[in-house]
């Protein structure tokens, strides 16, 4: 056996089963085609409409084989703790639908095994389903010996990738790592739970379609699912026993190691985890974000934020200063980047994100500190912190147990950690019931009816690129969801035709809307949509007639609705290559939406764009519509596409064949929507909005050709009416506007002021009138004084000092808007004097239902009873005078 790096295995198994008549496919995105399903996380998830035979594999290949990135994060607060657990892992895997079975299968992993790795024979366990006789006799037709055969039960032996959905027995192939590696125990065997016997390729026999209430519906066709898991069988070519000491992985162990200044395995259990913890959440992070997904609160953005925040504190707990995790990134994308394209070219974006992640993380870390420190403040030495607290830190201020520990542990506290288990249990609990109906809701998305008419008519021809009508027949027809023989005048339902001009919503841009007709019949098309990918559907209200499938008819797009979606999507093209060459190439298209009226664009960005930053944005796009640069489409492979660096979009998948939109090499994109044949056409794009939609994404909309023309008229008429109200003409307006609000604002001081001075006279003049001697012999004015806040009080105390001299005091009260109000103040001479104006407030905020205090020289009250203000006063003079 010789030492292989993960790239030579990993193009080993491929082109091995390309050789046996497989089809070798990319990766599919991490992000699933089933829309509930939160991540891809075996081969398998791909190929299920395979599986169930809504979908079928060119006939010149027997199967698929693919290494497919998967992300799997149940066992995540293991992950780091042994040298087995992974969040991103690499899966070799072949598929068969119906074509080969068990008896190859069998025998192919044997050969792979044993005639391309080299594994010796002997070290080779393989595991069957308890009742599966059939394969028992394979293997050992094979050449394998009893004693290297065992049989498992369901949990081990049974592959389901949920509670629903195709599944079936599997065997699995297990190497013996050897006696000094595990338990040691004399009965140690595969399914043992130490590290001796590594299993590392599950075969599974897919036959079954497993049913809601637990039965096992039997598949048309045997199928095979298998996984090799890339890390497992990387660390048996070379020599290792855990998945960190691999090419790779060790790799990035090393980052962590330049970065930390410490050695692997050479200091505490507790940098080596932090270690390892790093090395893997970075390859799930990079390549979540390289198929689109950012850091949220929930969904997938939820499981990327957790890891990503995971690795950064581990940083922290390894006393790496700063930001940190680019250079994991970049590691990455040169060791990965020649078998996943999706790293490079997004390279930027990935550095971005995480590095605003690392940032905001920053701020949440210090919130938590105040938590805990909150929760410690009434605590000391010996006491017991909650577990309920440690968990509220972990979930929501991403504190692992062991950080809260160690702060804990300063204080000499403890963590009642069992408290801190049944809280994580309780959320697996609520994940695992989240999961499972994620599952559920995936299968019953499956509805056979469009796949079934897809195969039996085969893909619709579109002809809408360079035709607006054209002569069609129609192959089916559907009322709410299910097939027909016809459709009569009135009703609603979905025409399916042979060939069309309309263009089914795709990639952001809406449907054609237009009629259909034919002899003795007319519809009118609402809406025209693509429920499976190559078959276009009609949305239509029958106007007349009926129609019937077979029939001959005439399709005609609504054109100038058509034209203006043209202009639009062309125009998102334009502002796609506008915004890249302002901000930067991390800017990635994340969504869009493509209407007649106006365009929505999404795009991966890491702060607000500046109004000067927005201004050359839409003076470059306009610039290039002016330029008067011709359209071009044309198609090419994929590889093709993306070595002459033509712009992908975030999570599309793309077959071998794919379109390329050329706006005079300027933009390039891959993209299936209609165009303008020159961006002339487009006329005018004006930016109307641009906002924050998430973290990380922004969005701007917009408005091109004549809808343009109508944003600024109207934009135009309303400054006309407010020129109109100034007296001024248009282009004055905001200079008066200006000076008259800074005029008014000026007016509005002076009467501030004027109103200031007028109160100043009259306290001078209550205080004057007031003003009596105390029982210690300093002046004191006690006085009602409405109508007053509570700072213009303090004022009137400031009249009533400047009067009576070094030694005075004073308790106002009054009314202001209902509110009772109270102050008592004193020059420190009168405190001296025995003044207090803090117990007097005491003693008579009673009597206005309030309370409030304050200092020796000053002490203020609010209060709910209005009706005992004279009270309180009068109170105030029986203690002072
Ligand atoms: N789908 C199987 C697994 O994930 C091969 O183990």
């Amino acid at each position: 056996m010789q030492y292989m790096t993960t790239a030579e295995i990993r193009e080993a198994y491929l082109s091995y089963f390309e050789g046996k008549g497989c089809k070798r496919m990319p990766s599919s995105s991490l992000i699933p085609d089933d829309p509930s399903l939160l991540l891809t996380s075996a081969g398998m998830v791909q190929f299920k409409p395979y599986f169930l035979q809504q979908k079928h594999l060119d006939d010149a290949y027997i199967g698929t084989t693919t290494s497919q990135k998967c992300v799997r994060t149940n066992d995540i607060d293991l992950i780091g703790t042994d040298g087995r657990h992974l969040s991103f892992f690499e899966m070799l895997g072949n598929f068969s639908f119906g074509r080969y079975f068990k008896k190859e299968m069998c025998a192919w992993a044997l050969d792979f095994s044993v005639n391309v790795l080299g594994l010796p024979k002997d070290k080779l366990y393989m595991t069957v389903f308890e009742d599966d006789d059939e394969t028992w006799e394979i293997w050992r037709n094979l050449g394998v010996e009893e004693s290297h055969l065992s049989r498992l039960g369901e949990d081990d032996n049974f592959w389901r990738a949920g509670p629903t959905g195709p599944c079936g027995p599997c065997s699995e192939i297990y190497y013996d790592q050897g006696p000094e590696v595990g338990c040691g125990r004399p009965d140690c065997h595969p399914g043992c739970d130490c590290d001796r016997f590594l299993e590392y390729w599950n075969c599974v026999f897919t036959q079954y379609d497993g049913q809601e209430d637990g039965s096992l519906k039997p598949l048309p066709h045997k199928n095979i699912d298998t996984g090799m898991g890339l890390e497992r069988i990387a660390a048996i070519m070379q020599g290792v026993t855990s998945n960190f000491d691999t090419d790779i992985l060790r790799g990035l162990v090393g980052v962590g190691e330049s970065l930390s200044g410490k050695t692997y395995e050479s200091g505490t259990e507790q940098d080596d985890a932090a270690l390892r913890v790093i090395a893997d959440h970075s390859r799930s992070a990079t390549f979540m974000i390289a198929d689109g997904i950012l850091p949220s609160n929930e969904g997938r953005g939820y499981v990327l934020r957790r890891l990503l925040r995971r690795a950064i504190m581990k940083g922290q707990l390894l006393g790496i200063e700063g930001p940190f995790m680019h250079h994991y990134v970049d590691k990455i994308v040169e060791v990965m980047g020649d078998e996943y394209p999706e790293i490079v070219e997004n390279r930027e974006l990935i550095l971005g994100v995480v590095g605003n992640e690392e940032e905001r993380f920053g701020a949440t870390l210090r919130q938590g500190r105040v938590y805990l420190e909150q929760a410690l403040a009434g605590m000391k030495e010996g006491d017991v912190l909650s577990g309920d607290v440690a968990f509220t830190l972990h979930d929501t201020y991403g504190f692992p147990l062991e950080v809260t520990q160690e702060i804990c542990a300063d204080e000499g506290i403890a963590v009642d950690t069992d408290e801190f288990a049944r809280c994580m249990e309780q959320q697996k609990e609520r994940a695992r019931a989240a999961t499972q109906d994620d599952a559920e809701a995936a299968w019953s998305t499956y509805d056979g009816t469009m796949s079934g008419i897809l195969e039996e008519v085969g893909a619709t021809v579109f002809e809408g690129y360079d035709k607006n009508e054209c002569a069609a027949t129609v192959v089916a027809l559907l009322k709410d969801g299910a097939r027909v023989d016809a459709l009569a005048a009135g009703e609603e339902g979905a025409i399916v035709l042979d060939r069309t001009p309309f263009y089914a919503e795709m990639g952001g841009q809406i449907g054609d809307t237009g009629t259909i007709e034919g002899e003795g019949f007319r519809a009118r098309v609402t809406d025209t949509k693509s429920p499976e990918k190559g078959l276009t559907v009609h949305y239509v209200t029958v106007e007349e007639g009926s129609v019937t499938v077979g029939v001959a008819a005439h399709a005609a797009i609504e054109v100038l609705r058509r034209e203006r979606i043209r202009r639009n999507h062309s125009a998102t093209h334009i502002l796609h290559w506008a915004l890249r060459t302002v901000l930067g190439d991390h800017v990635k298209q994340a969504g869009s939406y493509v209407a007649p009226d106006r365009l929505r664009f999404d795009f991966a960005h890491f702060e607000a764009v500046t109004r000067a930053q927005l201004d050359e944005v839409e003076r470059i796009a306009n610039e290039k519509i002016m330029e008067a640069h011709p359209v071009a489409t044309y198609e090419t492979s994929l590889e093709e596409a993306r070595e002459q660096g033509v712009t992908a979009l975030f999570g599309e998948k793309y077959g071998d064949v794919v379109r390329v939109v050329d706006m005079d090499g300027f933009s390039r994109e891959l993209c299936g929507g209609t165009h303008v044949r020159n961006t002339a056409e487009i006329g005018l794009v004006k930016i109307e909005s641009e906002q924050s939609v998430g973290s990380n994404l922004r969005r701007i909309e917009a408005v091109t050709s004549f809808d343009a023309l109508a944003y600024l008229n109207a934009e135009e008429a309303e400054l006309r009416t407010l020129a109109a109200a100034l007296g001024v003409r248009p282009l004055e307006a905001a200079g008066r506007a200006i000076s008259d609000a800074e005029k008014l604002k000026q007016m509005e001081s002076e009467a501030k002021r004027a109103k200031e001075a007028a109160a100043a006279g009259d306290f001078k003049k209550i205080a004057a009138e007031a003003v009596t001697t105390s029982a210690a012999g300093y002046p004191v004015v006690i006085a009602r004084v409405d109508n007053v806040s509570a700072s213009a009080l303090r004022n009137a105390w400031d009249v009533v000092r400047s009067q009576c001299g070094d030694a005075c005091a004073c308790v106002l009260a009054g009314r202001n808007a209902d509110k009772p109000l109270l102050l008592a103040a004193g020059t420190d001479a009168a405190v001296a004097a025995g003044f207090n104006a803090g117990a007097i407030i005491k003693a008579i905020a009673p009597a206005i239902q309030g309370g409030g205090g304050g200092k020796p020289t000053m002490a203020q009250a609010g209060g709910k009873n209005a009706a005992g203000i004279d009270d309180a006063l009068a109170k105030a003079r029986e203690i002072l005078l």
